[in-house]
């Protein structure tokens, strides 16, 4: 941790749901590692968020310690960040509860996440509709200055200034307003199939994935049927739109200078993409190996993580308290 107080703060999360794919990692956690010099920094696990759709203790679990050890194979050094999970600061749920009593249900259902289950037809907790609260309490509890996150989060954070303002509205100024930071050459990372890469559409590629599974899924993705030697349009392809993320400049360049002229079939152009991932993720799924098997340094990481949230929290909570004329 780092001792300087008047660093401005910065939290954001990744739910425990399985396994990180790219998308995850250049929407928010790779800005989460290039900022832990410069900000006094908060990354956490909304295990509580998770549950909206994780009901099994071992998948939970599996996937709590999961996430630690991602964070630590990127580079993520809990030297100098705060790595807590959200269930080791209970003062947010209780936050979350004080939120619900100011926030309308009209308001909620203008959520994007709501809106979008609800088009679905999906079963739709409690919690999955409370979900934007809990958000709220977990950014605003730590007197947050900066979210960063990918572009689809970027509701939810304007959500976190409006409950914030409408509480200092209510009961005298007591929440800072959190920025929202989306990186706008990152703000969606395409998936396999050209839609937003999601784990809810199976078009993702982990980010420490294998060989093997990085070769199937780029040879995957749909092309039209245009020929070697034809001119190809870079921008309507979905091969380039990740060969953005993985391509020197000038490798860059060379390759769009290619589609436009012709002469660079798809399949080469998967080839050039598979083997700029391979280059990217094989150093992280060596170091990701090497941290995984040490879980008790990870769970004592969450545990001193978790303690410096806690106690912030609940500084914070004495004020809440004492605002909304519970303490007497
Ligand atoms: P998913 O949609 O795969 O379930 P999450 O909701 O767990 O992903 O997102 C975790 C973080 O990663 C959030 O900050 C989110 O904005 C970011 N993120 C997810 N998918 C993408 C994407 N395709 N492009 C950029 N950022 C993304
Ligand atoms: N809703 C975020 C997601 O799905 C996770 C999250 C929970 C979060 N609480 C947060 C992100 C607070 C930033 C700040 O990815």
């Amino acid at each position: 941790m780092t001792d300087s107080k008047n660093k401005q703060i910065l939290l954001s999360g990744i739910k425990p749901t399985g396994r990180p794919h790219i998308g995850n990692y250049f929407g928010m956690m790779k800005q989460m590692v290039d900022m832990q010099d410069e900000y006094e920094s908060f990354p956490f696990i909304p295990d509580y968020h998770a549950l909206t759709s994780v009901q099994s203790a071992e998948d939970m679990q599996r996937d709590i310690i999961n996430v630690v050890v991602d964070f630590l194979a990127i580079g993520l050094d809990p030297e100098k960040v705060n790595l807590f999970k959200q269930s080791d600061v209970p003062q947010v749920t209780e936050l979350a509860w004080i939120f619900n009593c100011i926030t309308t249900m009209p308001y909620l259902m203008r959520a994007h996440a709501f809106k979008d289950a609800e088009a679905k037809n999906k079963e739709i907790n409690v919690g999955l509709f409370d979900y934007p609260v809990l958000m709220a309490a977990d950014i605003l509890i730590q007197d947050t200055d900066i979210v960063p996150v990918g572009k689809d989060q970027r509701q939810h954070v304007e959500m976190a200034r409006d409950v914030a303002q409408k509480f200092n509205r209510i009961f005298g100024k007591t929440f800072k307003l959190p920025q929202v930071k989306v990186l706008e050459e990152m703000e969606v990372t395409p998936g396999t199939d050209g839609q937003k890469m999601s784990k809810s559409y199976g078009n993702t590629i982990s980010l420490f994935a294998e060989d093997n599974e990085i070769e199937k899924a780029v040879m995957g993705i749909p092309t039209d049927s245009k020929g070697i030697e034809e001119s190809k349009n870079p921008e309507e392809c979905n091969i380039f739109a990740l060969h953005k993320l993985f391509s020197s400049e000038d490798e860059l360049g060379e390759i769009r200078k290619r589609y436009v002229e012709g002469g660079l079939g798809y399949k080469e152009s998967k080839d050039i993409l598979v083997k700029n991932i391979k280059d990217f993720i094989t150093p992280l799924r060596e170091k990701r190996k090497e941290f995984a098997e040490d879980i008790d340094s990870v769970k004592e990481i969450l545990r001193k993580g978790g303690e410096v949230a806690r106690q912030r929290a609940e500084v914070k909570m004495k004020d809440v308290r004492k605002k909304i004329g519970v303490e007497l």
